[in-house]
Order: structure tokens, then C-alpha cells, then sequence
């Protein structure tokens, strides 16, 4: 019995009681495992507004002081003194790596970033226009029709080997989609350069020149591949445990996982923020923003993208973060005074010191400056998102793992409250008279 409890008084009088979980830090959980063999009764919680679906170790958000921790440690000492792939190695080890296991996992990294060449071909089957959302999910399902002798989840080192192929590659799928779909030859992955850096020349360079890495924007990009890595039970993570729980292989669930960030409310915000900006930078910059703020108001289909989220309510850190990241790109580009800038600025202010937004405790989130700063970098809007995935890959990893090592986990099969017709028998008359009989 554990030595917290509550007791449910039901109609009938009778009385369930349901043991209370704490955890290391954050809020207790009601143990409902055996509610409905005790009350005969579900749970009810569309969207999981107060539900937790798993214990975990590895990210924990505190919402309301705007904290974000990977593994305990506080998302701007890792943004500021880590590196992307230090960070991983922390989310799916559980610690730093001392410099040693740094270089060795750098260089296991390194060594895994070619695709199958059989890939391309698969790749030229998309039309050059698809999104690239599109041709990720496609690619990154695709892995398991090409990397056999890593794809039984329930084997450790089949999990480590698909990780490391997964986190090495993602980067090279992405910039394939990014060259595909504009017509340019595909470069091939360089071992000696960073994890950011041989995703900016896989991106930007070309046969016909050297292309050297821009060391402002390495860093910068480095930096928000580390603020997008996880997030705790965020939807896509969701979707990636619950598809993992049926005991698929890992390219499937983390292709789930890539399915469902691209989803506007979710990882789709940061494509679907450049083009709210840019659209009220048609419609007359800052002029313009109190008659979007009304529409806002007036309808609630139109959202502030990059505004709100489920967990903070409280500013986002890694919005913080990006907002110092975009004054470090655009002081390098000398383009301090980039209109989106401004306007994003300039909206932040307005919508933070409005009721509407201050009521709902609503602050930028991630998203609201990751696309001005990507564009900056050179990134095209439509593959926002894409670098959203490649960031996220490892924590969709770590999550997955985190499941399967759990001697307690089992297939995620939610239930329902049934609101459709009850039982009924089909009368005569209404057999059509056609029916095959
Ligand atoms: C990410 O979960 C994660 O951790 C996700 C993520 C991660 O790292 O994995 O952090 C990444 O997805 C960040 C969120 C990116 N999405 C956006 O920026 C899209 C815009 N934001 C909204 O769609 C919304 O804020 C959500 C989806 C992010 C959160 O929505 P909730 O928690 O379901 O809150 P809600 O929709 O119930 O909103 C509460 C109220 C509503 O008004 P009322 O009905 O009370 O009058 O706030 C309003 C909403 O209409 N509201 C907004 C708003 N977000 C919420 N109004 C205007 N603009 C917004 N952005």
C-alpha cells in the first residue's frame, strides 16, 4: 500500500481506493491502474490535460517557473556550454560524457551519416514540389526496409545501433529533401566537420566551390538543434512510445514521431509563425499588429503562432534562448533590423502586456523565434520543421528506449466513453434488396 492514498466514495457508497505516486521533483500522480476493476469505471481525459502516461527520468518542464531540465540540468547551461551531441549522449545515457566518451561518440556519429545509396532512388520517386515533411516521413520510414540487422526494438544493441544511425542520418535525409526539391546535386556527408557544420555543407555547399563553414552560424545551429532535442511527453514523443509500444522497430516509431510534429499546433508552429509574420509585414509591419491582435480575439481559429503551450505558463526558456540566438545571427549578417525581427518584437511586447494573452497565460513558445533565425541561417520555411525532427530525433529516441527498458510497460491501448448507438438488430425492411445473400 503506498503511504499516500485516495479514497472514491462511488454512488452506490462503496469506496475505491487509489494509491498517490510521487515522484523526484513535480507533481504526484493518482495510481489509476485499478480503477475499473475496482469501480467499473474509466478515466476520462481527452488531450491528457491532467493525465501522465509513464514515469520518466530524462526531461522535466516546470511550467509555471518556465524551467526546462535535460536529465537535471537547466536547458541554458547545456545550450550554452554543450554540444549538440553532448546533449544527446546525456539524453540517452542519463550523463555528460567525460571527453574521452565525447570524441568516441562524436566520431561513432560521424561515421554513420551516409544513407544507403539505394535511398536516392526512393527519394526520386517524390515530385521535386512535396514538402519536405512529406519526404522525411517517408525517408526515415523507409530506413527499416533498408537497415535489417537493427530493427528488433526488444534488442539493446539493436536499439543503440538504430539510434546512432538514426541521430548520424537525420541530417543527411534532410538536406537530401532540401536538394532534391530545389534541383541541386546531392553533397555527401564530410566526417571531419561538426554535426552542425556537415548539416550546413550537406545544405549550402556545391560541387562547383569550396564552402566554408560560417562559424556564428555552427554555433547557432548547433544551439537549436540542443533547444529542440525533447520535451517531455510532447505529442510526437507520445505518438513515438505508443507506436513503439506494439513492439515495432525504431525507424517506424520515430516516423510516427516525424507524422505527428508536423502538425501545425505542434512542430508545424515555426513554418506557420515566418508566415504569420511575413504576412503582417505585408499587411504594414508594426501598423498592423493591433488589428491582428483583434482578429485574434474575434476569432478563435486565428491563433498567435508561436504563442502558448500546454505545460508553460510561464515564458518558454528556449524561446529566450532563440531570441539571443536571432542577435547573434543578425548581428553577423549586420541585418539587426530585419523586418521580421522588428514586427516579432515588437508583437511580443504588445501581446504580453494585453489581457487576452496575460488571462491566458499565454508566452512565446519555441517556436516563436526559430524560424526568424533559421531564415537568417539560409533554411528555407518549409523545412522549419525538418530541422524541428533532425533536433528531436534523439529525444524521441531516448523516450522510446526509456519505454522498452521498463520491465513493466505494455502495449498503450487506451479506452473510451462510448456515446454512439447501443446494440441493435437490423429490421427486415431496411435490408437493401440488392443485398448479396
Ligand atoms: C510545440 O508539448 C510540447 O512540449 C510541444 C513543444 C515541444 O517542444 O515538443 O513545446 C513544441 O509544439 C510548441 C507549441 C507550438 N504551437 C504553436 O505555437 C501554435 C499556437 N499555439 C496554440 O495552438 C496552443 O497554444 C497550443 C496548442 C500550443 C496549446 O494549446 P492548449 O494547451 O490546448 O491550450 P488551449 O488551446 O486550450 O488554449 C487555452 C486558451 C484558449 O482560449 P479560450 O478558449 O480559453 O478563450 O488560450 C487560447 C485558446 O484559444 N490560445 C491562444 C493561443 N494558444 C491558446 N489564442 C491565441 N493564440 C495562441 N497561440
Amino acid at each position: 500500500m503506498s503511504e499516500e492514498n485516495v479514497i472514491l466514495v462511488l454512488a452506490d457508497g462503496s469506496k475505491v481506493t487509489l494509491p498517490v505516486l510521487g515522484g523526484s521533483v513535480g507533481p504526484k500522480v493518482i495510481d489509476v491502474r485499478k480503477l475499473y476493476a475496482q469501480s467499473g469505471m474509466f478515466t476520462f481525459d481527452p488531450g491528457f490535460m491532467s493525465t501522465a502516461s509513464c514515469k520518466s527520468a530524462i526531461t522535466y518542464i516546470d511550467g509555471d517557473q518556465g524551467e526546462l531540465l535535460y536529465r537535471g540540468y537547466p536547458i541554458e547551461q547545456l545550450a550554452e556550454k554543450c554540444s549538440y551531441l553532448d546533449v544527446c549522449y546525456l539524453l540517452l545515457n542519463g550523463e555528460l560524457p567525460d571527453t574521452t566518451s565525447s570524441s568516441q561518440f562524436k566520431n561513432l556519429v560521424s561515421h554513420h551519416t551516409m544513407v544507403n545509396e539505394q535511398m536516392l532512388f526512393f527519394l526520386r520517386g517524390f515530385r521535386r514540389d512535396a514538402h519536405p515533411m512529406a519526404v522525411l516521413t517517408g525517408l526515415v520510414g523507409a530506413m527499416s526496409a533498408f537497415y535489417h540487422d537493427s530493427i528488433d526494438i526488444n534488442n539493446a544493441e539493436h536499439r543503440h545501433v538504430s539510434a546512432i544511425r538514426l541521430i548520424a542520418k537525420m541530417p543527411t535525409l534532410v538536406a537530401l529533401a532540401y536538394k532534391y526539391g530545389v534541383g541541386q546535386p546531392f553533397m555527401y556527408p564530410k566526417n571531419h566537420l561538426s554535426h552542425a557544420g556537415n548539416f550546413l555543407y550537406m545544405m549550402f555547399g556545391t560541387p562547383c566551390e569550396d564552402y566554408i563553414v560560417n562559424p556564428v552560424f555552427e554555433k547557432a545551429l548547433d544551439r537549436i538543434f540542443t533547444l529542440h532535442a525533447d520535451h517531455e511527453q510532447n505529442a510526437s514523443t507520445s505518438t513515438v512510445r505508443l507506436c513503439g509500444s506494439s513492439g515495432t522497430n525504431p525507424f517506424a516509431a520515430i516516423a510516427a514521431g516525424v507524422a505527428c510534429l508536423w502538425g501545425p499546433a505542434h512542430g508545424g508552429a515555426n513554418e506557420a509563425c515566418l508566415n504569420m509574420l511575413n504576412d503582417i509585414c505585408q499587411k504594414g509591419g508594426v501598423s498592423y499588429i493591433p488589428t491582428f491582435i483583434n482578429a485574434i480575439k474575434e476569432n478563435k481559429d486565428v491563433k498567435l503562432m508561436g504563442f502558448g503551450h500546454r505545460v508553460y505558463k510561464n515564458y518558454d526558456p528556449r524561446a529566450r534562448l532563440m531570441q539571443q540566438t536571432c542577435y547573434e545571427v543578425l548581428a553577423q549578417l549586420d541585418s539587426q533590423s530585419d523586418p521580421l525581427f522588428q514586427v516579432a518584437q515588437a508583437l511580443e511586447k504588445i501581446a504580453l502586456e494585453d489581457e487576452y494573452f496575460i488571462k491566458r497565460k499565454l508566452y512565446p513558445n519555441v517556436d516563436f523565434y526559430s524560424g526568424i533565425v533559421l531564415r537568417a541561417l539560409g533554411i528555407p520555411t518549409k523545412l522549419f520543421t525538418g530541422i524541428f525532427a533532425l533536433s528531436r530525433t534523439v529525444g524521441w529516441i531516448a523516450q522510446l528506449n526509456e519505454m522498452i527498458s521498463d520491465e513493466d510497460y505494455k502495449i498503450g491501448r487506451p479506452r473510451q466513453l462510448f456515446v454512439g448507438s447501443p446494440r441493435r438488430d437490423m429490421d427486415e425492411l431496411q435490408i437493401p434488396e440488392n443485398a448479396v445473400h
